[in-house]
This record gives structure tokens, sequence and C-alpha cells, in this order.
């Protein structure tokens, strides 16, 4: 098995979780990497399974890294990618908002995150003090949520995720299958501004 980023921090993470789980593991290689680095791709070969959550449209160049995954998936073998679902008046807005967090400097940045965290959690936080349960999410948010961070930093991991890109379930889906691929497994967010997932296999090579 083989696990690349290309932020050192989040390779740390990574080598955390295997040390964690699967010390000592010799079948599992653990690097720094680019989904946009052509060549760091060809060495790697081809995989039953490729899998990437969240990653390629943070890359900056979200179409290049969805090409760049094709290569790695074996002939029948699965391709898992999640993908910030396109949302006509929020993703122009978010975008702005992320990109223009990114350029502040730290000390003024509270600026667009207090919005933010309005914006967000608003409505649930007077939700839970109707029901008598004031902040009761915010505090119970990372037992619960599936990526176990706090409520305060999914905040801002969400208003400072930039590069930010975004595309509709049917736009992978056409790309995709235009390579070759077939949808085994579509999970949406429902039109909202999180991710859509997918599960794609690609076609045999037909040998004539
Ligand atoms: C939102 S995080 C991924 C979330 C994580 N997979 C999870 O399940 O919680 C986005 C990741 O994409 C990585 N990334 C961005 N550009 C990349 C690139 N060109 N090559 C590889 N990783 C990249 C970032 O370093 C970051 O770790």
């Amino acid at each position: 098995m083989r696990s690349f980023d290309y932020d050192p921090k989040s390779v740390a993470c990574i080598a955390e979780l295997k040390r964690r789980y699967f010390p000592g593991d010799p079948e599992w290689i653990v690097e720094e990497g680019s989904v946009l680095d052509k060549g760091y791709l060809d060495a790697l070969g081809t995989f039953d399974i490729v899998y990437s959550w969240g990653v390629l449209h943070h890359t900056g160049a979200m179409y290049r890294a969805l090409e760049n995954v094709v290569p790695l998936v074996k002939p029948e073998g699965m391709l898992y990618i999640s993908i910030y679902n396109h949302q006509h008046i929020q993703t122009p807005v978010w975008t702005w908002v992320k990109r223009a967090y990114n350029h502040l400097p730290p000390g003024l940045r509270w600026a667009l995150l207090f919005p933010s965290l309005v914006y967000s959690w608003g409505p649930r936080t007077i939700i839970d003090i109707c029901r008598g349960k004031p902040f009761y999410t915010w505090r119970h948010y990372a037992e619960k949520s599936m990526r176990g961070m706090s409520a305060w930093h999914d905040v801002i991991d969400w208003v400072g995720g930039y590069p930010f890109e975004t595309a509709k379930p049917e736009d992978i889906f056409r790309f995709f299958h235009d390579r070759r691929f077939s949808l085994e497994h579509l999970f949406t967010c429902g039109g909202g501004g999180g991710c859509n997932e997918f599960v794609f296999r690609k076609f045999p090579n037909i040998s004539r």
C-alpha cells in the first residue's frame, strides 16, 4: 500500500496512524508526493484500489489531478474519490472568502472567520438553545463527526481550505465515463456544500 501527500504535516499524520495501528508494516509506504507530479505518479505503478478523499479539489488544478489518477487504477480496479459539490451561488462566495482569508495577515483573519462561524453555526446554536441544551452540538461535535475535528477546527479548516474547486456530480460522472470507468456507487451531499463521493470501476482491457 502506498500513501502520499505533498504537505509534510499531512504525511506526519499518516505516519502517526501507521505507527499506532500497523507499526512496522513493510508493505505500507508513507511518503511525500504530489498528485500533480506526473513523473512521481508514473513511477508508482498501478493499483487495485485508488482512494482520495477530499484532496483533488484542493490541488489548484482539479481536472489535471483527476486526469492524473486515471492511469494509477488497474483494469477492473476501483477508484474512490470525494469532490466538493458545485453550488450556483454559494461556490463563488466561498471561493472569494477562502481566497481572501488566505491573503489576510493572521491578525485580521477573524474578520472573515467570525461571520463564517455565525453563518455555519448560528441556526444550529439557536435550535440547541430552544431545546434547552445550549451549545450541545458544538461541544459534542468531535465525537459525532466523521473526521474527529472539534467544531472550531472544522470552521477554520473550511474557511482556510484553499485552493478550492467544485464540480457537479454529473461532471465527475461524465469525466470518468469518457475515460472508461463505470460508476458503481454515488453518495451525494444532497445539493449542499459538502462533498459528493464516487466509487468507479475501470473497464477491463479489451484484447482482440
Ligand atoms: C482536506 S485535506 C484531506 C482530507 C483527508 N483525506 C481526510 O479524509 O480527512 C486535503 C489534503 O490534500 C493535500 N493536497 C493538496 N494538494 C496536493 C497535491 N498536489 N498532492 C497531494 N496532496 C495534496 C493537502 O496537503 C491536504 O492534506
